[in-house]
């Protein structure tokens, strides 16, 4: 990364177009990141506070960063930015590139820490008053374990997105993935319901916890496995058992 700010627009726009982005990151000057993800609808699904004046945010699984910039962006105090799977090169298509540019262009302060969740402590990322685990739940061999991870490091509150599977089921139940069944992605894991999600937070010392934005209904699900089948070529039945859902925890 470069030790001053990229300024020289034109310089900058040749750099996005080099590099593979996951985040759509408004860069200012009317450029915006090319990310595969519809990264500003998926912030107003997430629901967060206003603000995060005067608090820590620890951002687990950031990629390019789009939520940990969003989160200095409303004012928090410090941000922590943590990855590894991507950032250490597992796939060859994608890296930190995108962070480390964004980074510098929106001249942030958002530190940033390479480090497997698995690996997380106290000690090594501090304790943060907001714990973002956006899209991570579901890469994780170990979900329980990795909830865990999570509740050690907060002080108050978590905000979790994942996808969910199994959605006929009322009662807590994970789907495991050994393949690269979902999506032929093979990191892909496990596919909880939304039980499943409350209850392990549960489990790891969330008192409280609300369904912020849950499964929706089954024609709306029906139109998605349509439109994946379209687009990429997903399996429309398949498709049809998976949805999104977001979850605020609090620790009191
Ligand atoms: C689907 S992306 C989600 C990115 C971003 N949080 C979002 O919601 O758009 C999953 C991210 O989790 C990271 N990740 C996967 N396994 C991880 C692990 N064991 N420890 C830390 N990060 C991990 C990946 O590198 C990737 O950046």
């Amino acid at each position: 990364m470069s030790a001053e700010p990229e300024t020289d627009t034109q310089h900058i726009r040749q750099k996005v177009e080099s590099i593979q982005w996951h985040h759509s990151i408004n860069l200012g000057s009317g450029l915006v990141t090319p990310g595969q993800d519809n990264s500003a609808k998926k912030l107003q699904r997430l629901a967060f506070p206003a603000t995060f004046e005067g608090k820590s945010v620890l951002d687990i699984g950031s990629w390019d960063g789009f939520f940990a910039f969003e989160a200095e962006r409303r004012g928090a105090e410090k941000v922590l930015a943590t990855d590894s799977f991507i950032w250490q090169g597992g796939v060859d298509w994608a890296g930190k590139q995108g962070f480390d540019l964004a980074k510098s262009v929106l001249r942030s302060k958002v530190e940033e820490k390479v480090v497997d969740i698995l690996d997380i402590t106290p000690e090594n990322v501090g304790m943060h008053d907001v714990v973002f685990f956006l899209g991570v739940l579901y890469h994780m061999r170990h979900p329980l374990l990795s909830l865990e991870k999570v509740a050690s490091v907060t002080k108050e509150m978590v905000i979790l997105e994942t996808a969910v599977d199994m959605l006929w089921h009322r009662r807590p139940a994970i789907a495991f993935y050994p393949t690269d069944e979902v999506g032929q992605d093979p990191t892909n894991w496990c596919g909880p319901n939304t039980a499943a999600v409350v209850g392990m937070l549960r489990t790891v010392g969330f008192k409280r916890v609300k369904v912020i934005s849950g499964v929706r209904s089954l024609p709306w699900r029906i139109a998605k496995a349509a439109y994946y089948k379209w687009k990429r070529g997903h399996q429309f039945w398949s498709g049809l058992r998976f949805d999104r859902i977001v979850v605020h925890a609090w620790k009191e």
